[in-house]
Order: C-alpha cells, then sequence, then structure tokens
C-alpha cells in the first residue's frame, strides 16, 4: 500500500487525493479520462432525476446517465464517488438509491448547494436534517458523505457532527477555508496561529472526535496544500480549480507531491499526519 493511500468511511482509496464533484467530471469522457489517469476513487457531477439546465453549476443529463457509467466503472475497480442533488427528500433518496444500486460505493449529498438550501433546506433546523439524513440511510448500503455548505458556522460544527454519528453519515466534505497567508512549517507539522480551528474541515475533524471522517475541498492544487489539509484534519482532499486550469494530470501530480512529502518527512503513511497540526 503506497503512501497516500487511506480508508474512508470504510472504503479503501489508493490515494487521499480525488476530483471534487463538477469540474471537469461532468461527462462520460471526462469521467472515463479521470479514472484512466488515477487508480484513486472518481467523483461524479452532482445528479438530479431527470438532469437539470440550469442551475449552471448543477447543470446535468439525469442520473440514469451516470447510473450508467457507474456499472461500467465499479466492475473494473474503479471506486465510484457518486453526488446528489434533488428539491425534495423524495428526490435525493431516489438519486441515491439508483447511484447505489448502479455500485457507487460513496455516495455524496451535496446539501452545500444553493439549489439544495433553496428547496429542501436541510440546515434550516437539525431536526430536518436528521429526518432527511435518517430516510436516505434507510434507503441504501452506500457510505454516506455530506457536502457542507461553507456558511454553516463553525459553533454549529459539533452539534451537526453528532447528527452525522447519528445517522450513519461517515464522512463531511468539508471546506478548506484556511486562513489567507497562514504561516506553516510542514517539517515540523505546525502553524503560526492562535490554537483553534483553523477551517471548516478542522472544525468538523475536532467535532468528529475520531468518528467522522472529513474530506476537505477549496483550494487544494499542490502536494504542499494537501499535507496542510490533511494536517489539518482531512483523511482525504477533493481538487476542482486544478483541474480545469491543467488537465486530468493536476490529480497524479499532486498525489505524487504529497506522496514525496510525507517521504521527505519521515512519514511512511499518510494516517500519521492527519489531524497532528501543532500551533506556535
Ligand atoms: C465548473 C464547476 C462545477 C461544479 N459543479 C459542482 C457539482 O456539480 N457538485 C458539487 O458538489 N460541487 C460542484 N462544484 C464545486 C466544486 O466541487 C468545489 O467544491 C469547488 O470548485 C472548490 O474547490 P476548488 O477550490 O478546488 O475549485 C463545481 C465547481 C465548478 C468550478
Amino acid at each position: 500500500m503506497g503512501r497516500t493511500s487511506i480508508t474512508l468511511g470504510g472504503v479503501h482509496l489508493n490515494s487521499t487525493v480525488t476530483n471534487a464533484s463538477g469540474p471537469r467530471s461532468a461527462t462520460r469522457e471526462e469521467l472515463l479520462e479521470l479514472s484512466a489517469a488515477h487508480s484513486g476513487a472518481v467523483v461524479f457531477k452532482s445528479c438530479n432525476p431527470t438532469g437539470l439546465e440550469s442551475p449552471d453549476n448543477l447543470k446535468n443529463p439525469g442520473v440514469d446517465y451516470y447510473a450508467a457509467l457507474a456499472r461500467d466503472l465499479a466492475p473494473k475497480g474503479t471506486v465510484v464517488w457518486g453526488s446528489v442533488v434533488g428539491v425534495t427528500e423524495e428526490e435525493i433518496i431516489e438519486v441515491a438509491k439508483r447511484l447505489d444500486q448502479a455500485g457507487a460505493k460513496i455516495i455524496e449529498l451535496n446539501l452545500a448547494d444553493d439549489f439544495v438550501a433553496n428547496s429542501v433546506g436541510p440546515f434550516k433546523s437539525i431536526d430536518r436534517l436528521k429526518a432527511l439524513l435518517r430516510r436516505v440511510r434507510a434507503a441504501i448500503g452506500a457510505v454516506i458523505a455530506v457536502k457542507v455548505p461553507p456558511s454553516v458556522p463553525r459553533d454549529q460544527a459539533q452539534a451537526i457532527a453528532a447528527v452525522f454519528k447519528e445517522t450513519g453519515v461517515a464522512v463531511a466534505v468539508c471546506a478548506n477555508d484556511l486562513p489567507k497567508g497562514l504561516e506553516f512549517d510542514l517539517a515540523q507539522g505546525c502553524v503560526k496561529a492562535p490554537r483553534g480551528a483553523l477551517s471548516q474541515t478542522h472544525a468538523f475533524y475536532l467535532a468528529g472526535g475520531g468518528a467522522l471522517d472529513v474530506v476537505a475541498v477549496g483550494g487544494v492544487g499542490s502536494g504542499s496544500e494537501a499535507y496542510l489539509a490533511h494536517l489539518t484534519g482531512a483523511k482525504a482532499v477533493q481538487v476542482g480549480s486544478a483541474l480545469i486550469k491543467e488537465g486530468v494530470g493536476a490529480i497524479a501530480r499532486i498525489d505524487r507531491e504529497l506522496d514525496a512529502l510525507l517521504a521527505q518527512h519521515g512519514k511512511s503513511s499518510v494516517s500519521e499526519i492527519i489531524g497532528k497540526v501543532a500551533f506556535v
């Protein structure tokens, strides 16, 4: 097993580095290219039951398209990581079920988008969130991940993490919103900052108390950015903008850079650094 392999929500991933849902991961061609270029998981574009023409960022051909692709990729050993949106709880459950039946190992509920916030409103109350997640949990066998809106206040991380644990959500996909200009030293594994949660990812890592896996998304374009995300609690990282800029090779490059940094700092596995950030 390589230095950058990990178990996420109980699913083995050859690398902690994956694409983020959407960027260069919306069409069959793009997703096949991603799975050929990298042995880690492949995250699908968010989809709803019948497809969307708008909003632009959620334009998709509907779940049938992605379920067919999951049926092709899963038997070949690719870890398929689906992503779900909907305007009702029923839509979310229907799409999650279809992806589950097609062989997706991880199903990410994209509850971070305004499209879902303005219809289902899962974060309007703890009870609403709990009710939705209980229904999804009862309907599918795959690992459930929830993409958390970046706007969720840090002081709610504890209560939301408790709901995830109670309802069987194993993975929180959180914003990697570290302070701008944060000074850090990877060799020492430390940051120059007051003690406390450094990002939404870090807040959920701390709130999860070891019982919740956290994935960082946002601003990861290099091995050192991935390393820092891991130090602040991420078990995996998702790459969006760098993939658009650089093409499919970005994922393997970041994985190689992360691997080299781990070796340089005497780590035999990425697991040794997760959440281990120190403060000076
Ligand atoms: C063109 C584009 C399409 C996106 N589509 C989705 C999507 O379908 N589902 C989703 O959860 N996020 C979507 N996102 C957000 C990304 O998954 C990611 O959270 C965001 O780009 C931040 O990561 P980055 O800083 O590496 O770009 C999209 C982003 C972009 C730029």
